[in-house]
């Protein structure tokens, strides 16, 4: 519903403007009176991953994410300074890149948790605004065949290992790296569903109905994974018909005397 005022309202600001820039003398009240709403209900803004970017090579991103590399036990001691330096004159650019976007998706971390499907990181992109591989690339190993830009997951796997207590695990060190540098400098999604999306499962294998169920056999389908989402439903005022109505314009009010019987209710 938010999202579908939001886009709403983004119809609206672009109508304003280009009014403004016709310099036609529309006046559209509406429109304010909309975006005050939607200020007073919703006023931290959500990223979400861009639903209309497409992946470059998705099939080989996929492939790719799913690769567990050897672990590197010895990692080549120098300054973080030094690393830089020493990258920037070998003159390592996005050249050196081997793609410009990865999936990333590691079975290390899918072992203990997926909650979550995989998430889309544009490397070039980054690559490209940062003009510094080693903010990320922060380590080599100290093998001097291997490359100075290893995989995060060749040094970063489980969560503890007794072997090398240093080390955080993999999830950790994309958390700690990824949204410490979004907070930092204040760009980049630093809320959950900016970098995620929810790994909704496939609801022709989950739901459980057969021949022309009744629309309460449906509602009880559903119910028996989504208790909590029907629990709330009956809290609501599409359930209680009553309740303040805060964010419906024009008509703000609130009905204290509500009409939920099983007679208008049956879903
Ligand atoms: C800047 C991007 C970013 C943000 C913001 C972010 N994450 Fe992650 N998260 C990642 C990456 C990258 C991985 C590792 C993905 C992989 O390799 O499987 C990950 C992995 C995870 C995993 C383990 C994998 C899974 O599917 O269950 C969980 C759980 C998780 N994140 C929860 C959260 C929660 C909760 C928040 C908000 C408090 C959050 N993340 C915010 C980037 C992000
Ligand atoms: C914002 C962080 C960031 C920056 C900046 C960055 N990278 Fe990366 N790079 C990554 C991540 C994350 C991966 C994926 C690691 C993984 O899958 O474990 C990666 C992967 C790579 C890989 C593939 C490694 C492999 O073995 O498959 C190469 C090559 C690479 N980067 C080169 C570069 C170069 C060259 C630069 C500088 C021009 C650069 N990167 C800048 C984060 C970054
Ligand atoms: C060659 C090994 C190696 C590679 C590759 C590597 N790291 Fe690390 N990382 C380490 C070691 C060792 C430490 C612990 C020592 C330290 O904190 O300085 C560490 C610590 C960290 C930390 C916590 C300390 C800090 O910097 O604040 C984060 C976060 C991190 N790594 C993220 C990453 C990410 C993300 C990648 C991939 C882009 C990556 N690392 C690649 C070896 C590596
Ligand atoms: C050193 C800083 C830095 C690190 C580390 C970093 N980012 Fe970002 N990220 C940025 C900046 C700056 C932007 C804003 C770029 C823009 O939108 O033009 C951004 C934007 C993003 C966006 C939204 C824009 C888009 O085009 O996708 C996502 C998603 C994202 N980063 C994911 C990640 C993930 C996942 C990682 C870790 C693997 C990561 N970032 C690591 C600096 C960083
Ligand atoms: C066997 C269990 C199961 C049944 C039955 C089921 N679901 Fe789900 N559903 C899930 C799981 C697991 C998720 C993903 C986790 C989550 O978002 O809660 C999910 C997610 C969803 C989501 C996305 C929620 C979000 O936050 O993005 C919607 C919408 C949804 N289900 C609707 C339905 C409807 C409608 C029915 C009945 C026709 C139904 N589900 C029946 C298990 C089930």
């Amino acid at each position: 519903m938010t999202r579908m005022i939001r886009r709403l309202s983004g119809g609206i600001a672009i109508l304003t403007v280009f009014a403004a820039i016709g310099g036609l003398t529309v006046f559209l009240p509406g429109s304010l009176l909309i975006h005050e709403a939607i200020a007073a209900a919703d006023p931290a803004p959500v990223h979400q991953p861009d639903p209309a970017w497409v992946a470059p090579d998705q099939e080989k991103a996929k492939k790719r994410a799913q690769e567990i590399v050897p672990f590197v036990e010895a990692v080549m001691e120098e300054c973080e300074l030094c690393r830089q330096m020493r990258l920037r004159e070998m003159g390592l650019g996005i050249k050196d890149s081997a793609s410009a976007y990865y999936l990333l998706d590691s079975p290390i971390i899918k072992k203990s948790e997926d909650l979550y499907g995989p998430v889309r990181f544009k490397h070039n992109k980054h690559a490209a605004q940062l003009k510094d591989c080693a903010l990320c690339h922060h380590y080599r190993p100290l093998d001097e065949n291997a490359k100075e830009t290893t995989r995060c997951s060749a040094c970063h796997q489980e969560a503890f290992r007794p072997d090398h207590p240093e080390r955080i695990g993999l999830k950790a060190a994309f958390h700690q790296q990824c949204a410490g540098c979004h907070q930092e400098m204040k760009q980049g999604p630093t809320d959950c569903l900016g970098c995620h999306n929810k790994n909704v499962p496939d609801h022709k294998e989950l739901v459980m109905l057969s021949g022309k169920p009744q629309p309460t056999e449906v509602t009880r389908e559903c119910l028996r994974c989504h208790k909590a989402a029907g629990e709330d439903m009956l809290k609501t005022a599409h359930w209680l018909w009553k309740g303040p109505s805060p964010h419906t314009l024009n008509r703000s009010k609130h009905v204290e005397h509500g009409k939920a019987t099983s007679a208008v209710n049956n879903f």
